[in-house]
């Protein structure tokens, strides 16, 4: 897979390039969702935590991580004493992908496409906040990350070189904690990310 493109002659500020993403038709995700999520926090950060895309609630709220997943992984951050204002958040695909069932809008999974028409824009975002870590929670955002694909629960709690050549530390994506059964399976997983949670954060400090 090749790196994730910095566009030439692009915003040069994060606030430009998220006004250019917002009218992005790289993909055909766009006809779908309601809008573009671009990614929040500072503009220049030590860590970038970069999810898989919007779901139904950060596609009408404009935000990323504002539905349950959302409210998983900043509960783990307030746990690995991370400020949620202090990190980039993010994400590999920058629009909601849904099947509609009835009032509902089902998630599906970005495919390799989809994932590599918005590398355009993480290149931009990683060239722009230059985190000294990323941390890919799920498959997907390791994908986007490293360009590797694997057996993911081998590469939970792993640090990989991304493509950008910055270190990407890998865990659990929080929505998947949230399709484990209570009880034990479900608080292994968040032990697991609470610790990537902190050893990205004093890796990157
Ligand atoms: N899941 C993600 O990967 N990102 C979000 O912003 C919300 C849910």
């Amino acid at each position: 897979m090749p790196r994730p493109e910095v566009p030439v002659d692009l915003p040069s500020s994060l606030g430009a390039a998220q006004a250019a993403a917002q009218v992005c038709t790289r993909c055909a995700l766009c006809a779908t969702a309601t809008r573009t999520v671009w990614g929040e926090g500072p503009a220049q950060t030590d860590l970038m935590i970069v999810g898989e895309q919007p779901g139904d609630h950060e596609d009408l709220a404009g935000r990323p991580f504002v539905g349950p997943a959302g409210q998983v992984l900043r509960q783990a951050m307030a746990s690995a004493g991370i400020d949620p204002g202090a990190v980039w958040l993010t994400n590999a695909v920058k629009h909601f992908k849904f099947t509609p069932r009835g009032r509902q809008r089902l998630h599906q999974t970005p495919d390799r496409a989809e994932i590599l028409a918005c590398h355009w824009w993480m290149g931009l975002e990683l060239a722009l906040v230059q985190p000294r870590l990323t941390l890919a929670l799920g498959a997907t955002a390791a994908f986007a990350l490293t360009g590797r694909e694997g057996p993911h629960a081998a590469r939970v709690g792993t640090v990989e070189t991304g493509l950008h050549d910055g270190p990407v530390r890998i865990t659990w994506h929080p929505s998947y904690l949230l399709r484990l059964p209570e009880g034990e399976p479900r608080d292994a997983a968040l032990h697991q990310l609470i610790a990537d949670l902190r050893a990205a954060h004093q890796a990157a400090s």
